[in-house]
Formats: C-alpha cells, structure tokens, sequence
C-alpha cells in the first residue's frame, strides 16, 4: 500500500510548500538544549513568520498585558513550546484553508484542534515528558486526510458518501478506494515536510498503535483522544465514530503500562472523565481556530 501512496503523492506538483525557515525554526524547537536567540533570529529572518508569530501572541488567545513587538519578548512570554505549536499550526491552517471547496475545513480543524487539546490533557495527566508536542502532533495526526481531500476531492467525496450509516471505517474505505490511507499519506508529508520522526510515527500509525516504534507512548496517546473526539462529532463528515477496537485497546494498555496509578481502573471511565474536560476545550478550540484564520 505504501507503494500507491508514494505514487499518488508523487502525482503532485503543486503541494503546499512549508517554507524551509519553518522546518529549521521546528528542528530547532525540537532540540531540548536550543539557544533562544538563535531561534529568535531564525524568526526574524522571515518576516511573514515574524509578524505572524507577533500577531498571534497579541491575540485574545494570549492575553496579554500590553503589547508584545518583538519576537524575543514572545518567545520569552510564551515559550519555546507554544511557539512551535503555533507556528507549525497556523501554516497548516493557511496553507490548505484556501483550497478544497466541497470539504469542511472548520470540521476537520475543530477535530484536529480537539484531538491535540485531548492529546496534550493526557499527556498532562500521565506525566508525558512533552505536553506540547503531544498537542501539537495530535493537531497533525490526520493531515494525509486534507492531501487527498485537495487532491482527489471528487473520489473522496464519493468514498465518504459510500459508507456513510455502515460500519466501514474511513481508513478501511481508502485502503479499498485508494489503496493506500490518509496515515500512508501522511507519512509521505511528514518525510516531505522533515517532521521529527516521532511525529511520523504517530501520523502513520494512529490507528494500528501495534505498529509505531519510534514513540509508543505518544502514539497511544493521541490514538485514544483521536477515539474520543471521533465519538463525539457525528456531524463530522470526514470521521466516524466506533466502539473501541483492538488499537484503542492496545493503546490503553500502554498508557496502564507507563502510568497506571495516574489512571481510572477501566477504558470506559477513562473516556468518561474527559467529557469533563471536552466542554472547555470546545470553547477554546474555536477561539484558537479564529486567531489562525482571521485576515
Ligand atoms: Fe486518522
Ligand atoms: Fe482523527
């Protein structure tokens, strides 16, 4: 399958490019030990990434006392963290918002938006030793899934039409009319885009958990907040929701295996005691979805 996926993406010419300032700003992110002021002047050497990482952090999302106008002062107020989540984020928005007309890109970016804010709560609560990063690659995890939405809108329209009311999941779907998945996809994006490996992993393997190997624990992770959201947006015409299967199920055994005593006695009240933190999150997730889109 991974065969059609390198075919399929390979096919495209005109991809939307993350500027190669981007890549190096988020390896640099990526790197425990980074000198602020070299990212600062990485920043600064672009200024549409400067005035936009200016823009956000004067936004409602920040609350800031006064306003902040330089890049280092930002990166001081919010962190290196924060910074490379909202960098990454707002490109993906921008760069795929445009595009495909027929595909609800506020549904699929309140889902990816959910699942990170999800992602990072649990990362929280285990003790994850990168709360951001969960946050961030939960954001990403579907993004093979805005590919072939943009770049075969009309059989994807077809694909999701075909298994609406059955019990089809999205991937089985595109495994049959793609033969290959928006996981496959993805990893062909992430390669392209230099991702750090342990975001491969996850876009890759979010759904069959057994296979990641790079980060199981954040693989799990976003997995089971991937399940949650998905079970709570019937609206969403590109996710369906299920019971839990073998994946969900392995991915919880994971997170017993790291972290057992930070967690309820079954996968049902785990799931149960995020409601709790969904309602909050709904509220943020669109608050952070009109920062990024806003001209
Ligand atoms: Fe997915
Ligand atoms: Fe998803």
């Amino acid at each position: 399958m991974m065969i059609n996926a390198r075919k399929l993406f390979n096919g495209v010419t005109d991809l939307p490019a993350i500027p190669v300032i981007v890549s190096k700003v988020i390896a640099l992110l990526d790197k425990q030990d980074s000198d602020p002021n070299t990212i600062a002047d990485l920043i600064l050497s672009d200024q549409v990434l400067a005035a936009r990482v200016i823009r956000i952090v004067n936004s409602p999302l920040y609350r800031t006392k006064g306003e902040i106008v330089s890049v280092k002062r930002a990166l001081l107020f919010i962190g290196f963290n924060k910074i490379r989540e909202m960098i990454l984020t707002s490109y993906f928005v921008e760069g795929f918002n445009k595009q495909a007309q027929s595909f609800d890109m506020r549904l699929f970016w309140t889902h990816s938006f959910s699942v990170g804010a999800i992602s990072r709560h649990i990362a929280q609560q285990i003790r994850y030793s990168d709360i951001e990063k969960a946050y961030l690659v939960g954001i990403l995890h579907d993004i093979g899934k805005v590919f072939l939405v943009h770049y075969r809108k009309e059989e994807y329209g077809k694909m999701l039409n075909g298994i609406k009311n059955t019990s089809f999941t999205t991937v089985e779907a595109e495994a049959s009319y793609f033969g290959t998945t928006h996981c496959e996809i993805g990893h062909c994006l992430a390669q392209c885009w230099n991702f750090p490996p342990s975001y491969s992993d996850v876009i890759s393997h979010h759904h069959h958990v057994e296979k990641a190997t790079e980060d199981v624990l954040l693989t799990a992770i976003v997995a089971l907040a991937d399940f949650y959201c998905l079970s709570h947006y019937t609206a969403d015409s590109i996710a369906q929701a299920s019971v839990p299967a073998e994946s969900e199920e392995h991915s919880w055994n994971i997170l017993k295996h790291f972290a057992s005593d930070k967690l309820s006695s079954s996968l049902e009240h785990f799931l149960t005691d995020l409601d709790e933190e969904y309602e909050a999150i709904s509220i943020v997730v669109d608050s952070l979805f009109s920062t990024f889109t806003e001209k």
